[in-house]
C-alpha cells in the first residue's frame, strides 16, 4: 500500500484488511443518558450485571436511576465473580434465563461485561455449556443469531471489553483460561463515563494506563497484515489480523494520551481532566487492538500472571497472590521492545515520537533501546515495580516461564519478527530487573 511501505504486499500476504468498530458513546456523565440508549433499542425489562464491590459505587445507583426514570424494569445481579468461571458463568446465565429479560446492562470492569455477554447468549440460546466454549475446550459451536441488546458500561479502563465479542473464564475443573468468541457476543452499544473512573486506586490507574499503552504499542508494531497468510476464504479472514493503517491511527494517539497523562492521573486521584484522557486512549486502543492483535509482551504476561506465588500489591484484594495484568505486560515490554524493534525500527521510533521522545537523529539500530528508555522512565515515576524480580521471580523460574509464554502462539505469530524459546529466555532475564 502506498500509505506507508511496511504494508507493502508479501508473497501469499492478505491482500485486505477489515474494520469491526464498536459503537460507544463517551463522556462526563454519559451515564445518565443509559435508561434512554435501552429504551432506544428497544429494551423494557432488563438484567443489570455487576460485582458486590461495584455494586456499591455512584455508578450503579446512576444507572438504576436512569432507567427507572426511562419507565422500564430493572433487576440487579450483583453476584458476578471478579475472575468469572464457567461455575459464574453458569448461576449468572441461570438468572438471565429464569427472569424472562428483554435487555442486558452491565456495570463495572471486563468480569461484569463478560458474565453479561455469556448470560445473554445462554439465555438467547439455551445450549450445552461447553458448546460455544472456544475449542480444544468447548466445541466452538457458531452463534446462530444475533443476541438481546447489551449496553455496557466500564467502570474501570484498559480492558476494552465493550468493545468486544469475547466473553473470558477460567475453566475450573481444566486449571485454564479460555472463552467464547463471536461477532454476536459485542454489545450493541458501550457507555464510557469518566466520571466512573474517581473510585480507582492509583495502581490500578497506573497498572490499567500501562496496559493501554502495551495495546497500542503492539499493535502498532506487530507483523502487517499483509505478511499475514491470505485466508483460504474472505470469510476465514481471522479479526486480530497484525497491524493496519487503521489501527496505527487510534494506536499512535493512544500512546501519545498515556504518556501525556498517565503520571498526573496516578499521583492527582482527584482530578478528572487527567483520567478522562486515559479512559478515551483505552477506547481508541482498543478499537485498534481489536483489529490489529497484540503480540510478546501480552504472550508472556499470562506466564508472569499464572505463576506468581505470593506477590500481593497494593489496590487489589489482599486474598490471593496476583501480579495485575497491565503489570504483568508492561514488566515484559522494554526487554521486548528492544530487541523486536530491529525488524521494524521506524515503528519503534514512531511510538517513542507519539510518547514524546525526541527521534530526530536517532539511528534505526538506537529505535528500541529509545523507546524502552522512555518506557521504564514513565514506569519509575508511577511506581511500578522494578522488573520481575520485584514480583517475586528469580532466574530459577526462567524455563518456567518460557514455556507458559511459548504455549501463547497465537499472540507470539503476531510478532514482527519469529520469537523462538531462547528469545523468550532472553527476554525474561532481560526483564528481571530495568534500573
Ligand atoms: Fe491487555
Amino acid at each position: 500500500m502506498a500509505l506507508d511501505p511496511y504494508f507493502d504486499p508479501a508473497p501469499g500476504g492478505d491482500i485486505a484488511f477489515t474494520v469491526e468498530a464498536p459503537k460507544l458513546k463517551f463522556g462526563i456523565g454519559a451515564l445518565r443518558e443509559v435508561g434512554a440508549d435501552a429504551k432506544a433499542l428497544g429494551m423494557t425489562r432488563i438484567a443489570l450485571y455487576t460485582d458486590p464491590r461495584v455494586a456499591k459505587l455512584e455508578a450503579v445507583d446512576t444507572v438504576v436511576k436512569a432507567i427507572r426514570a426511562a419507565g422500564l424494569n430493572v433487576e440487579v445481579f450483583d453476584r458476578v465473580e471478579v475472575e468469572p468461571t464457567d461455575r459464574s458463568f453458569k448461576a449468572s446465565a441461570a438468572f438471565a434465563r429464569e427472569g424472562g429479560f428483554d435487555g442486558y446492562i452491565s456495570v463495572g470492569g471486563g468480569s461484569a461485561m463478560d458474565t453479561a455477554k455469556a448470560s445473554n447468549l445462554y439465555a438467547s440460546y439455551p445450549a450445552d455449556f461447553l458448546a460455544y466454549v472456544n475449542a480444544p475446550v468447548g466445541e466452538a459451536r457458531r452463534v446462530p443469531g444475533p443476541l438481546r441488546p447489551h449496553i455496557a458500561c466500564p467502570t474501570t479502563f484498559g480492558t476494552a471489553s465493550e468493545c468486544t465479542g469475547i466473553a473470558i473464564f477460567d475453566m475450573l475443573a481444566m486449571g485454564a483460561k479460555t472463552g467464547i468468541a463471536h461477532g454476536a457476543l459485542r454489545p450493541s452499544l458501550g457507555v464510557l463515563d469518566p466520571s466512573a473512573l474517581m473510585t480507582l486506586p492509583a495502581p490500578v490507574v497506573a497498572a490499567n494506563g500501562f496496559d493501554v499503552f502495551s495495546h497500542a504499542i503492539e499493535s502498532l508494531t506487530a507483523r502487517p497484515y499483509s505478511h499475514r497468510m491470505a485466508p483460504e476464504t474472505p470469510d476465514k479472514r481471522p479479526l486480530l489480523q497484525g497491524s493496519n493503517p487503521y489501527s496505527d491511527l487510534a494506536c499512535t494517539e493512544a500512546i501519545r494520551l498515556v504518556g501525556e497523562n498517565i503520571e498526573r492521573a496516578v499521583k492527582e486521584p482527584n482530578d478528572i481532566t487527567a483520567r478522562e484522557p486515559l479512559m478515551f486512549a483505552g477506547m481508541l486502543a482498543g478499537i485498534g487492538f481489536g483489529n490489529a492483535g497484540c503480540h510478546v509482551p501480552h504472550a508472556m504476561s499470562y506466564a508472569v500472571a499464572g505463576l506468581v506465588e505470593d506477590y500481593r500489591p497494593e489496590g487489589w484484594p489482599a486474598d490471593h497472590a496476583i501480579v495485575p495484568h497491565g503489570m504483568s505486560v508492561i514488566l515484559n515490554a522494554p526487554a521486548v521492545f528492544r530487541s523486536v524493534a530491529s525488524a521494524c525500527p521506524e515503528r519503534h521510533l514512531r511510538a517513542a515520537a507519539a510518547f514524546g521522545a525526541d527521534v530526530r537523529n536517532v539511528p534505526a539500530d538506537r529505535a528500541g533501546e529509545l523507546l524502552a528508555a522512555h518506557v521504564i522512565d514513565l514506569m519509575r515515576r508511577t511506581d511500578v515495580p522494578n522488573g520481575l524480580s520485584a514480583v517475586g521471580y528469580t532466574e530459577a523460574d526462567i524455563d518456567a516461564l518460557t514455556d507458559g509464554a511459548f504455549a501463547q502462539q497465537r499472540l507470539l505469530v503476531n510478532s514482527p519478527r519469529p520469537i523462538s524459546r531462547d528469545d523468550l529466555r532472553g527476554f525474561f532475564k532481560d526483564a528481571m530487573r530495568y534500573w
